[in-house]
């Protein structure tokens, strides 16, 4: 195999964010922009003897070139077996499973998760270490410093490998298996769910289901396993062909991109029970008939009723949550006598704590859940999940609700997104919160006292290291709060997330529309961060 060492420039623009790099595809297009970038992280990894790499993409646009110039680049750096999606796809939480299952030193995906796809729109890669997890900070720094003085890298002169034809090949000395990106992990649902039962509900259309794939990667898993395996009648899984610009939609599962199904659900022919998920794979949103569940109850309700569900009937050993995600785990943790965690937004923070057992279920309010059985977020198990516990209660969506709320009280909550604010605003933003918060404490606004005002640091309780800057908590004195944090993700300007919640023990007022019930806390945030007065809007751009 003939190695060749191109040279190049660097660019000082390859910071990973929340979840990889994530830049226009155009950004991605200039010339040895996406090299530059792999070899960074190659060789920013400390040498190993284990040479296999798992690579897979959400199929977004410029998915299978960029698989390409991958292959050619961890050829070059000494990788020997690959273990790639046929056509370049896996979803996110099925190469972390692949990342695990066949122990590679890590992965690559390609994806840029919820964002939009196509020539004009988001392209992005991250790289996912042995346990099958996003890499933690320290490489994710090392990439970064590595692709600030790059002047080159090298590259295989190797023909183009075919993507399509699943079974094994080899390229000079390099074995490439090409894996149908279902089967393993269709296997490994098997092994955690009751699809008995499930199989026995959903075919016989006791339970009836409809899953959105927004034209993205979860449309062949779920096709596969919702109405290939568990008999859903064909058509439940909308949208289930994934294309290169998403049909040209967010394929974000919230109430704002996945309207059509949300009006569904709160329609006459509303099936039992509705979900989507993203570009990737990783995210879910649950739905049943005349009810959303927000992601943060979802994790307290998987949590509550963990033991109805096969792979995790033996217990659980903890929970976690990102900080800005409802307290409403921590209730049911408390009451089952389990640790609970709060970590900075982020799946990558999850990692350690799930890597020592100090969690089996994790959850983050941005429409992500998952477990020990892999590192990733996982959009399709938490459908299972819940059609499990479902098929177990033999009750509706809205009364397991109701009742976990009168049990545990409700955590009412949203989030108000202003995408897209200049940089220089959203800073200021943020800088003003920051000189606000120290005197805080103490102070009443209306009906709420505040009890402490900060900016998160998390101290990771397995490796001490300690990540600051993770946004400005204001928690009140009933046990509301207000968080103001800059997204990670976005790739234009800034986005300014404004989380809010409150704890309302009373059943007879679960019933509230949550922007009603927020409504003081809605106004106090716009007091404290003045988001619409230095950006002259009037409304956020997402509610969710
Ligand atoms: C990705 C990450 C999540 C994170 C979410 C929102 O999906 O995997 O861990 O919660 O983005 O991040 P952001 O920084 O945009 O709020
Ligand atoms: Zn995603």
């Amino acid at each position: 195999m003939q190695i060749e060492t191109a040279q190049t420039h660097a660019y000082s623009d390859q910071k990973p964010g929340t979840s990889g790099l994530r830049k226009k595809v155009k950004v991605f297009q200039q010339t040895h922009y996406l090299a530059n970038f792999v070899q960074s992280i190659f060789s920013s990894l400390e040498e190993s003897d284990n040479k296999t790499l798992v690579i897979g993409g959400d199929g977004r646009y410029f998915n299978r070139e960029a698989t390409q110039i991958i292959i050619k680049i961890a050829a070059a750096n000494g990788f020997t077996d690959f273990i790639i999606g046929q056509g370049g796809l896996l979803s996110t939480p099925a190469a972390s499973h692949l990342i695990r299952k066949y122990q590679a030193l890590g992965g690559l995906i390609l994806s840029a998760s919820h964002n939009p796809g196509g020539p004009d729109e988001d392209f992005g890669i991250k790289y996912n270490i042995s346990n099958g997890g996003p890499a933690p900070e320290n490489y994710t720094d090392a990439f970064y410093d590595y692709s600030k003085s790059i002047t080159t890298y090298k590259i295989a002169d190797i023909p183009d490998v075919n993507l399509d034809t699943v079974g094994e090949q080899t390229i000079d000395q390099l074995k490439i298996r090409i894996f149908d990106p279902v089967d393993d992990y269709a296997e490994l649902m098997s092994s955690l769910f009751d699809f008995d039962l499930l199989k026995q509900v959903i075919s016989s259309g006791k339970l009836s289901l409809r899953f959105d794939a927004m034209h993205a990667i979860t449309g062949p898993y779920a096709t596969r396993i919702l109405e290939g395996i568990l008999g859903a009648p064909t058509g439940s899984v909308i949208n289930a062909t994934p294309l290169e610009d998403f049909g040209g939609h967010h394929p974000d599962p919230n109430l704002a991109h996945a309207k059509e199904l949300a009006e569904l659900m709160f329609s006459p022919e509303a099936p039992d029970f509705a979900a989507a998920s993203d570009g990737d794979g990783d995210r879910n949103m649950i739905l049943g008939n005349n009810i959303f569940v927000t992601p943060s109850d979802s994790l307290a309700i998987i949590a509550a009723n963990a033991h109805l569900v096969p792979g995790y009937a033996s217990g659980i050993s903890g929970v976690a949550r990102s900080m800005p995600t409802s307290q409403a785990v921590d209730r049911v943790a408390k009451a089952m006598n389990l640790p609970c965690f709060e970590t900075p937004t982020g799946w990558k923070f999850f990692g350690n704590l799930l890597d020592a057992n100090k969690i089996t279920l994790c959850g983050e309010e941005s429409f992500g859940t998952g477990s020990s059985h892999v590192r990733e977020k996982d959009g399709l198990w938490a459908v299972l999940f819940w059609l499990n516990i479902l098929a177990k209660k033999a009750q509706p969506v809205s009364q397991i609700v109701t009742e976990h709320w009168q049990k545990f009280g409700r955590d009412i909550y949203c989030r108000h997104d202003y995408e897209a604010v200049e940089s220089d605003i959203a800073n200021g933003i943020m800088d003003h919160l920051r000189e606000q918060i120290k005197p805080l404490a103490g102070k009443s606004f209306g009906s709420y006292s505040v009890q402490y005002a900060d900016e998160f640091s998390y101290t990771d309780p397995v490796d001490n290291s300690i990540s600051k800057h993770q946004g400005i908590r204001i928690g009140f004195a009933d046990g509301s709060r207000i968080i103001f944090r800059l997204s990670g993700t976005g790739t234009v300007g800034a986005t300014l997330r404004i989380y809010l919640e409150k704890y309302e023990a009373d059943a007879s007022k679960h019933d509230q529309d949550p922007q009603d019930a927020l409504a003081e806390l809605i106004q106090l945030a716009e007091q404290f961060c003045q988001v619409k007065k230095r950006t002259g809007r009037t409304e956020p751009t997402v509610i969710t």
